[in-house]
């Protein structure tokens, strides 16, 4: 009997959620908080013991329908709250993927599996980019469509008209503490929210543009260590995502709270509800401030490792 074990970390955003769907740029952190899962071959298809429906997985339906199985068992068990902006289902569908392959016997690479869970994301979602998938798979930092030494770039994946350049990136070493609002929100209604809003308003596409540029400055700024500038950006970005509709008062709330004692604050992922990220070096007071406003705060390592499988053998 064979058992795979996987793992996969969440992230966060710095810059350049909702436009990079666009193939704008983007910049997102792997963080501490991780997916588990041990996977093994069943006639049923199982999660944690339960027997389960694969059309309410469908990400997971996706990731075995690829690797020619139809049912394993599945034990799993995560640190990342589900809807909260920080990447759980493409860390599961990327703890999956690495999992299935290597049951299957099939080679196991990050390039290999980002691209494929972010089929599955796209499968089950309908629309979206490869941020969340790369980033869990590779771990550490990543950039979506920035230029830099052709060494640093991971791999492209394209999807439909558009391509994304993925590189990794060096991280100076920063505080972020997250913010929760205790509010799931489901990603693909606000990706198509915005969508919507691309197509019926101009305006919204300068918006998207704008979200692009300031990326592109933060990036600058995160290889001049320069933290001033960036926390500056990712409040401008706040304030971008707002006006494309995918922020809350709840997310605001926690913003404003935070700002006083913080170089930027900004909601994180696909927004309605879900999570800010603050970069600040008052972490203390940060999480006090989120506390005070009803949020959840924790600070969040960054630096960590990307997907990790390990097979054994009874
Ligand atoms: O909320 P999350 O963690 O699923 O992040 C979504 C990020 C988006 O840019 C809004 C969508 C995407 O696929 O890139």
């Amino acid at each position: 009997m064979i058992e795979i074990s996987a793992s996969a970390p969440g992230k966060f955003v710095i810059l350049g959620e909702h436009a990079v769907v666009y193939g704008k740029p983007a910049i997102a952190l792997a963080i501490d908080r991780r997916f588990h899962m041990t996977v093994k071959g069943d006639d049923e298809f199982r999660i944690n013991g339960e027997v389960a429906d694969l059309r309410t997985n469908p990400h997971m339906k996706y990731i075995l329908g690829r690797n020619g199985m139809t049912s394993v068992s599945v034990q799993m068990d995560s640190r990342i709250p589900t809807g909260s902006g920080l990447g759980s289902s493409a860390a599961l569908s990327v703890a999956f993927s690495a999992a299935v392959r290597a049951l299957g016997d099939r080679s196991v690479s990050e390039r290999e599996v980002a691209e494929e869970a972010f089929e599955a994301e796209y499968f089950s979602q309908g629309r979206g980019s490869p941020m969340d998938t790369s980033a869990s798979a590779h771990g550490h930092g990543i950039a979506l469509n920035v230029s830099g030494s052709e060494s640093d770039r991971l791999w492209d994946i394209s999807k439909n008209e558009h391509t994304w350049h993925v590189s990794k990136i060096e991280i100076p070493a920063m505080t972020f503490v997250v913010g929760y609002t205790g509010i799931r929100a489901a990603t693909g209604p606000l990706v198509e929210k915005v969508r919507k809003y691309k197509d019926s308003n101009r305006f919204a596409f300068d918006i998207i543009n704008e979200i692009g540029q300031i990326t592109l400055e933060g990036m600058d700024a995160l290889r001049a260590d320069d933290v001033v500038k960036l926390g500056e950006l990712m409040t401008k970005d706040h304030k971008l995502l707002s006006i494309l509709g995918v922020s809350s008062n709840e997310l605001n709330k926690l913003v404003n709270a935070s700002l006083p004692y913080a170089y930027g604050a900004k909601l994180t992922g696909a927004g309605g509800g879900g999570s800010i990220v603050v970069l600040t070096d008052q972490p203390d007071k940060v999480c006090d401030a989120i506390a005070s406003r009803g949020g959840m705060p924790f600070v969040v390592k960054t630096g960590v490792d990307g997907m990790k499988v390990s097979v054994k053998r009874e």
